[in-house]
């Protein structure tokens, strides 16, 4: 792809991509942000069809947009289409999900930041955690973010359950993590001794089966994350709080990988009352679904 000048001049606009994009929580997020930082900005949705990705991307400035969030399903095509402008947690995870423009040069540029904001929300919900082996179940998109920032920000082990073995190991191999394999009859013996367990299946999430595993291996002081965030309490949670487990629910994730694309397009710094708030609002919007 060539690459388009971004305009620094006027209103900031920022949108996310994705199709379909009627469910995205973003512009609640940013918006938020963006009132509470009184900035001249708007944050809004584009729905944007696989075979209109690529003009998309090459248009976002010519239709007045300073960046942009990509999310599913075009994260690893917009990847593929920015190349070479993306940084290191991108070209790891093969996908971008934050786009923006470098602050001297105007150039267009591509970055990941799911990982972090698994990790950050992780340092946020458990203060001073030192876990050092990690087991996380799943080895979707979303399973990538979270085992390579397992690696890289917290220097744990990782032992990958996944249900088909196969898709696992080639993760592994795809991210270049270390992370060693388990099939899914297998998971007792890996949550054997570990501090941290993480779902980033399907399961439990609103409308799918729910998430059953034996959590007794468990040391006490486990922590158990689940990146399912609808319903906010999935019943792995419930589980694990029932067993005196630390337990860390999805939505500060979401949260959390929101807030460096805000920081690139808008120069300001989000706080955990920033944070906060949006999650409030979001945390409303999800108490009223689960009621009608
Ligand atoms: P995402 O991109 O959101 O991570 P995904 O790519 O569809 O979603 O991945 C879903 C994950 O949930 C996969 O790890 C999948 O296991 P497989 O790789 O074996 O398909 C897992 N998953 C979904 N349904 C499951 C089930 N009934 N039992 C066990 N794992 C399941």
């Amino acid at each position: 792809m060539s690459e388009p000048d971004v305009p620094n001049t006027g209103p900031r606009k920022v949108c996310v991509i994705g199709w379909p994009v009627e469910h995205s929580r973003s512009p609640t997020i940013h918006n938020t942000w963006l009132e509470r930082h009184g900035l001249d900005g708007a944050y809004t949705k584009l729905a944007v069809k696989p075979e209109e990705l690529l003009d998309t991307l090459r248009y976002l400035p010519n239709l007045g947009f300073r960046g942009a969030n990509v999310t599913v399903p075009h994260k690893e095509a917009a990847f593929e289409a920015l190349q070479p402008y993306v940084d290191a947690p991108a070209e790891r995870l093969q996908a971008v999900n934050t786009i923006y423009s470098h602050p001297d040069t105007g150039e267009i540029r591509g970055t990941n930041t799911d990982g972090i904001g698994f990790w950050t929300h992780l340092i946020q919900s458990v203060p001073g955690f030192t876990g050092k082996t990690a087991v996380v179940l799943g080895a979707g998109g979303a399973a990538r973010a979270v085992v390579d920032a397992l690696e890289t920000e917290g220097r744990m082990k990782v032992r990958l359950v996944n249900r088909t073995v196969a898709r696992a190991a080639s993760m592994v191999s795809d991210i270049d993590a270390k992370a060693t394999v388990y099939g899914w009859d297998q998971v007792s013996a890996a949550l054997e001794g570990a501090d941290l367990l993480v779902n980033t299946t399907t399961l439990g999430m609103e409308g799918q089966a729910p998430l059953t595993v034996d959590l007794s291996p468990l040391p006490d002081d486990a922590v158990v994350y689940d990146i399912v965030y609808v319903p906010l309490e999935t019943p792995l949670l419930t589980q694990a709080r029932a067993q005196g487990l630390k337990t860390v629910d999805g939505l500060g994730m979401l949260l959390w990988q929101a807030a460096p694309g805000f920081t690139k397009w808008f120069g300001v710094d989000v706080s955990a009352a920033d944070v906060a708030a949006a999650r409030t609002l979001i945390e409303a919007d999800l108490s009223t679904k689960e009621k009608s």
